[in-house]
């Protein structure tokens, strides 16, 4: 069903709106409803750090105030007709933008932030794990503060004062809803993740299912609905063994996944009685997902009926799902959320601007090589610029990257000290291989990019996809790409853009297709073409003689692709080990590099 309603657009106008003061308006554009069920769920995932939304993107300019008070608008519509709500985030809370990077220590301002919105089941990411500090961030801040909901079904923490393994929160609960009375057991999970810092055990799902208190609790049967939430994509072998796991002994009983990870919207079927919803990242997206037809205190399990909507984060669509207009939709507590994150915003200074970019440069929405791509640019201008070590001189040298490092598009305009954050925002820096044999090191790109398969062959952790973006992942092998693949699917394959329709009349943005048809999400947009990136990308700086037989370059690459150099170095007949490599420009990183670059080159006002 596509309603028009325009009437909050004109409010919006006026300025009446919450948000942050300088995000966009959002734009009018027709509307897909929500269908409510019994039970309703809204999910976030991997916001990492946006909950001031995006400020140079309309489609995504509320904030995490706006949600807060959405959310507490559609609870009392909801509860109004007898109806649940619960509120789950699957993870990657932090790192990606300057409002959690650019404190310090880090994340100083967003866990205030984020705690105001009610959750009722929560769960760790990966990015949550990387550093001991961030972890003893989640049990000593976030776990507590969600007592009730967070749930770490595979993941062990040291307790950073007494040294012991614990649990970093309860395993699983079981609730019943508190106007439905459905029953519910729910678990919170971590894909097989092996990159987390060693204060942290994350034990593989496999193992987690075979032991006795899940074995026991999937076996419960007073129960209405299964609820998994875990950081892991919704198609994904993880979810399919805890959904195996629990068919094989409740061969009937509904099941919902909440996934996340892969940055991308989808939806998965397992089977009739049980799906799989993923809402997107960076505070793009808000996932609805209803049900109806569970047994609960009041009916007896009919057959359920599952329906999910993928909302773009804007005030126009927040409104329009929850009934209200800009002056009956906020509250003082939302206002005083969206007012903490502008002096947050404001204290870290996260729109100093170092420079002007003139064009957009884009991930995945150009072509690569091109102008327009924003790895083109490092590529060309910024590694040979800015990626140097004066104890190096100007050694020939090759400098590589992999594109997951890069995690976002650069608009045209300023370049804010929040941009260096939201398109870099890892801690690691450059390391570097000295006097490396040119006449096989000029290969290792290739290696790289095209014979992805001998890295995982040799070592299974070290799939040649995980250098890629997130949301260019994970494709499995054994699903065929449909020839004609919709417009701005992410698992495009092609180069060549796939453009469908183009009605002038709508704003480009999110075309979903998944699972159940391609009406998910809110808003009619039209397509975006979307182009695939190498895993890698290599700069060849100072290439004078180098193509003689005895000549030998420095290999610069950023630490996280480390154990890919050096396999692939391997592969080229070159033994070395991590006692070779050595920090390369020290006390920079890819972050910090960027930034002079823009300083430097971009210096102009916009
Ligand atoms: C963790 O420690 C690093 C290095 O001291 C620091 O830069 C960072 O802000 C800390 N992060 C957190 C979450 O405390
Ligand atoms: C964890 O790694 C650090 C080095 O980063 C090492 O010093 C420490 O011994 C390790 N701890 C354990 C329990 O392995
Ligand atoms: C907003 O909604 C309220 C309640 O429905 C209504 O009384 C009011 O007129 C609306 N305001 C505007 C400006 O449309
Ligand atoms: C909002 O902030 C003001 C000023 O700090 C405070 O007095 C008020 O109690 C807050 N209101 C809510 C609902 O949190
Ligand atoms: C790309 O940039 C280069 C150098 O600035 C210029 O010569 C070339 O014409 C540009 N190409 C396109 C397609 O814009
Ligand atoms: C990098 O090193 C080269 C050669 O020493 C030098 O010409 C260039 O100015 C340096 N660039 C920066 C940004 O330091
Ligand atoms: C990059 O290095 C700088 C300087 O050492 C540090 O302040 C910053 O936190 C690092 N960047 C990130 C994203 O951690
Ligand atoms: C590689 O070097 C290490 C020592 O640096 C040595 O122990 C190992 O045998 C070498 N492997 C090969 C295949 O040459």
């Amino acid at each position: 069903m596509v309603s028009r309603s325009w009437l909050a657009f004109a409010l919006l106008a006026s300025h009446a709106f919450a948000a942050q003061p300088n995000a966009p308006e959002p734009l009018e554009a027709p509307l897909r409803d929500l269908k409510y069920g019994q039970l309703n769920f809204l999910h976030t995932t991997d916001t990492h750090g946006w909950h001031a939304g995006h400020l140079l993107e309309p489609s995504f300019s509320a904030d995490w105030g706006d949600y807060v008070d959405f959310a507490a608008r559609l609870r009392e519509k909801l509860e109004g007709e007898g109806r649940d709500l619960l509120l789950i985030d699957t993870g990657d809370r932090i790192e990606g933008n300057g409002l959690y990077d650019a404190s310090d220590p880090k994340g100083l301002f967003t866990f205030d932030i984020f705690r105001a919105q009610h959750m009722d089941i929560i769960c760790s990411g990966n990015h949550e794990l990387y550093q001991q500090n961030s972890s003893e961030n989640e049990y000593l801040i976030t776990a507590p503060a969600y007592a009730d909901s967070y749930l770490a079904s595979n993941i062990d923490i040291l307790n950073p004062t007494t040294g012991e393994v614990v649990p970093l929160a309860p395993r699983y609960k079981k609730f019943t809803t508190r106007l439905q009375g459905i029953r519910i057991m729910a678990f919170g999970f971590l894909y097989n993740f092996d990159r987390n810092y060693n204060n942290t055990i994350v034990q593989r799902v496999e193992q987690t299912i075979q032991e006795d208190w899940f074995q026991q609790a999937i076996r419960d049967r007073d129960i209405d609905l299964f609820v998994v939430i875990g950081h892991s994509a919704v198609r994904s072998e993880e979810f399919d063994m805890i959904f195996r796991a629990i068919r094989s002994v409740q061969w009937d009983t509904p099941i919902q996944f909440f996934g996340g990870h892969y940055h991308i919207r989808d939806y998965h079927k397992f089977d009739s009685k049980s799906y799989g919803l993923a809402s997107g990242r960076f505070m793009e997206t808000i996932g609805f997902q209803s049900i109806d037809g569970l047994s609960s205190k009041n009916s007896a399990n009919t057959s359920p009926t599952f329906f999910r909507r993928f909302i773009d984060n804007n005030l126009y669509s927040l409104y329009h799902h929850s009934g209200h207009n800009a002056s009956t939709f906020h509250s003082e507590r939302g206002r005083n959320i969206t007012k903490a994150i502008e002096e947050a915003r404001d204290a870290l200074s996260l729109d100093e601007t170092f420079g002007c970019a003139k064009r957009d440069l884009w991930m995945s929405r150009a072509k690569y090589p091109s102008n327009s791509s924003i790895f083109s640019w490092l590529e060309e201008h910024v590694f040979p610029g800015v990626v140097n070590d004066t104890r190096r001189g100007d050694r020939p040298r090759l400098i590589i990257s992999n594109t997951g490092a890069i995690r976002f598009d650069i608009f045209k305009g300023p370049f804010t000290k929040d941009s260096t954050f939201i398109v870099c925002p890892f801690t690691s820096g450059f390391h570097y291989l000295k006097d490396v044999p040119y006449n096989r090191a000029r290969k290792l790109i290739f290696l790289l990019n095209r014979a992805g398969e001998i890295f995982e062959t040799s070592d299974p952790s070290l799939a040649a996809w995980k250098m890629s973006p997130p949301h260019q992942l994970g494709i499995p092998e054994d699903i065929v790409v449909p020839e004609q693949l919709p417009p701005d699917h992410p698992f495009g394959n092609s180069q060549t853009p796939i453009l469908g329709s183009v009605d002038r009349a709508l704003t480009p943005g999110y075309t979903t297709v998944d699972d159940a048809g391609d009406d998910g999400d809110d808003t009619i947009h039209s397509p975006i073409s979307f182009y695939r990136v190498p895993n890698c990308i290599q700069s060849v700086v100072n290439p004078r003689d180098i193509d003689l037989k005895d000549e030998v370059v420095d290999v610069v690459f950023n630490e996280f692709i480390q154990p890919w150099i050096l396999l692939g170095l391997r592969f080229l007949g070159l033994n070395y080990s991590d006692e070779d490599v050595d920090k390369y420009a020290p006390d920079d990183n890819m972050t910090t590099l960027i930034a002079k670059w823009v300083r430097t080159n971009w210096a102009d006002n916009c």
